[in-house]
């Protein structure tokens, strides 16, 4: 093990650590910690250019830090940020997608609209739970350990009502167990037992930013839309609420939850498969799923995974050209992949018009981001 060295943090990093240099200048990234910190900490991992390491004490707390409101932050693995104050964490958030769309050669991209959470406590709809006998609470950092708690501080509050009663279900079961605890849009609280993760199929963690995000891409399909393609559609979080303003909607997803169909608008056709393998035969056989001659604008919806999108890019350019789609709205959860697909876009000559950054996750330094992309001359369909 290496020797403790004293640093100070001078900046947040968009992963979330506090940065610091070592006496060589060296970038060190340490976690939990605040700018304005000095701090004892000890080297965990080295690369070339960089070095990785954990606090072992705070020597001279950041004036800019705050009260993190959780007892167990730091040893949950759940937030990371929350001594950092609100607005702190939203502006590294922002600058993070700025310098991710910079880094990608986006650096004139239009100026984002920004949605920072308007509270940023009590958000989540759905939590994780892990339990064995009397304890409940959630994985610790870097660890397989529960951590108990009583209450979490960015759960919905119908949900750290309930946990009392899971704690004295899950302690009667015999062996370790998980729990995923959700909020229903009706307001009811369901838990699932022992289900692999995302059993449920998707859905987005905080209703109100998703909100925004609806508004926002809805605004990107005007009135008359011909045909909306909503891929990584999950179960049409993003397109169900437009399909009264287009002809047709087809939304394609791995995993679309069996009853994503009930009360489904009558021109919403789900299809349950992989995006890539949807895109290879569409782009074989257009005509299943436009109209050709039609003039009305179609448009896509891509919310891939982390990931972004990897192998449906190369599929993904050749089947905008098939389908006649004027207008891309590319939303993503990691401004790396996202700012990388947007990139190969507007090689390919999609013009970025629009873009905006929204807070669905306070307290950590995730963050999700949407594009809009116009094809610059329409009339070559
Ligand atoms: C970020 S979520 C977005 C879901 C939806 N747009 C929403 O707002 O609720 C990503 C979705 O991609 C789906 N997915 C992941 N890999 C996929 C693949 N290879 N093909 C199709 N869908 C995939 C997941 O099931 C999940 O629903």
């Amino acid at each position: 093990m290496t020797d403790a060295i004293e640093l100070t943090i001078t900046d947040l990093a968009r992963s979330g650590a506090g940065v610091a240099r070592d006496a060589g200048g060296r970038v060190i990234f340490v976690p939990l910690t605040a700018p304005g910190d000095r701090v004892r900490a000890r080297i965990c991992s080295e690369e070339k250019k960089y070095a990785l390491a954990e606090a072992v004490e705070v020597l001279e707390p950041s004036p800019g830090r705050v009260e993190p409101r959780c007892s167990v932050f730091g040893r949950c693995g759940g937030c990371m940020w929350q001594h950092i104050p609100y607005q702190k964490q939203w502006t590294t958030k922002l600058g993070g997608v700025m310098h991710a769309l910079g880094r990608v050669g986006l650096k004139d991209a239009p100026k984002p609209d920004e949605f920072p959470a308007h509270d940023p406590w009590n958000y989540r709809n759905r939590i994780q739970l892990r339990g064995n006998g009397d304890t409940l609470g959630f994985y610790a950092r870097k660890s397989h350990d529960i951590v108990a708690v009583d209450t979490c501080p960015v759960a919905r509050q119908e949900i750290n009502a309930a946990l009392a009663g899971i704690r004295t279900t899950g302690s009667k079961l015999v062996r370790p167990y998980k729990a995923e605890v959700e909020v229903l849009p009706d307001g009811t609280v369901r838990t699932v037992w022992n289900a692999p993760h995302g059993a449920g199929g998707f859905r987005q963690l905080h209703d109100e930013q998703n909100t925004h995000l609806q508004a926002w891409v809805g605004r990107a399909v005007p009135d008359g839309s011909g045909v909306v393609f909503d891929l990584f559609g999950g179960s049409g979080n993003l397109s169900r609420p437009l399909a009264g303003r287009a002809g047709q909607v087809h939304c394609v997803d791995i995993s679309i939850p069996p009853d994503a169909g009930a009360g489904a608008p009558g021109n919403m056709t789900f299809h349950r498969t992989a995006v890539l393998r949807w895109l290879i035969k569409t782009r074989r056989n257009p005509e299943r799923f436009i109209a050709l001659e039609s003039a009305a604008q179609n448009i896509v919806i891509v919310d891939p995974p982390r990931i972004g999108l990897a192998e449906e890019m190369k599929e993904l350019l050749p089947a905008l050209a098939a389908l006649k789609v004027q207008r891309v709205v590319a939303v993503g959860c990691d401004p790396d992949s996202w700012a990388r697909d947007l990139c190969k876009l507007t090689r390919a000559g999609w013009r970025l018009t629009g873009c905006a950054v929204f807070d669905f996750f306070p307290q950590t330094p995730h963050v999700e981001c949407a594009g809009v992309l116009e094809k610059p001359d329409s009339s070559s369909y």
